[in-house]
């Protein structure tokens, strides 16, 4: 085996190695408000699901530790600083062995409300950031996205901003 052969090879694994790093931590870019997506939010608890009839979507709501303890005590208006909420939303799909069952097919997006009453004063103390697909890519050509996302939740403005009650569960 000559020293060329081997240089060969090991830019041949360099390069692999550097596409598979790539592929699996593929960056999710912030927001344009600067909001960077939750790390851990596909393990956070439930918050309640729900379903949309207007658009045949499913979503489900999860709350982090702040808004799963809140949720438990009845603490939700207002939520406390430091409540992040994740909804997550799926198109409807028919199951395959039982039709009239609907559960989520295609993933839609991922959207995001976090509580900090200091940072985010002019939109009721809610940061508001959206990724869309599953390349989850980031929603709203500059931060004044955020305005669409305000407006269409301020008629909940008595239940400080917020559409979704916690489950009743046993
Ligand atoms: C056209 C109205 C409308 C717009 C625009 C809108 N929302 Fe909502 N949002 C709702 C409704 C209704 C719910 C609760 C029911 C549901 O979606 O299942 C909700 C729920 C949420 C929740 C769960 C907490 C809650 O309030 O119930 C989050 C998080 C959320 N929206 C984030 C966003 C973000 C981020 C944007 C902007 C990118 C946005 N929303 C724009 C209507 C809207």
């Amino acid at each position: 085996m000559g020293k060329r052969f081997l240089f060969i090879i090991s830019l041949l694994l360099i390069a692999a190695g550097i596409t598979l790093t790539y592929a699996v931590q593929k960056p999710v870019q912030p927001a344009p408000n600067g909001i960077t997506m939750p790390e851990s939010y596909k393990d956070w608890r439930i918050i309640a699901p729900s379903h949309r009839s207007d658009n045949n979507t499913i979503r489900v709501v999860l709350g982090n530790t702040t808004a799963v303890q809140a949720a438990r005590k009845g603490k939700t208006n207002p939520w406390p600083d430091g409540t992040v909420f994740a909804k997550l939303v799926w198109k409807n799909k028919a199951h395959e062995n039982w039709p009239t069952a609907t559960i989520p097919g295609e993933f839609v997006h991922a959207e995001f409300m976090i509580k900090d009453s200091k940072k985010y004063p002019a939109t009721g103390g809610w940061g508001f950031a959206r990724w869309l697909g599953m390349e989850q890519k980031p929603y709203g050509k500059d931060a004044g996205f955020v305005q669409e996302c305000f407006g269409c939740h301020t008629p909940v403005k008595e239940n400080d901003y917020v559409f979704t009650h916690p489950v009743v569960m046993p």
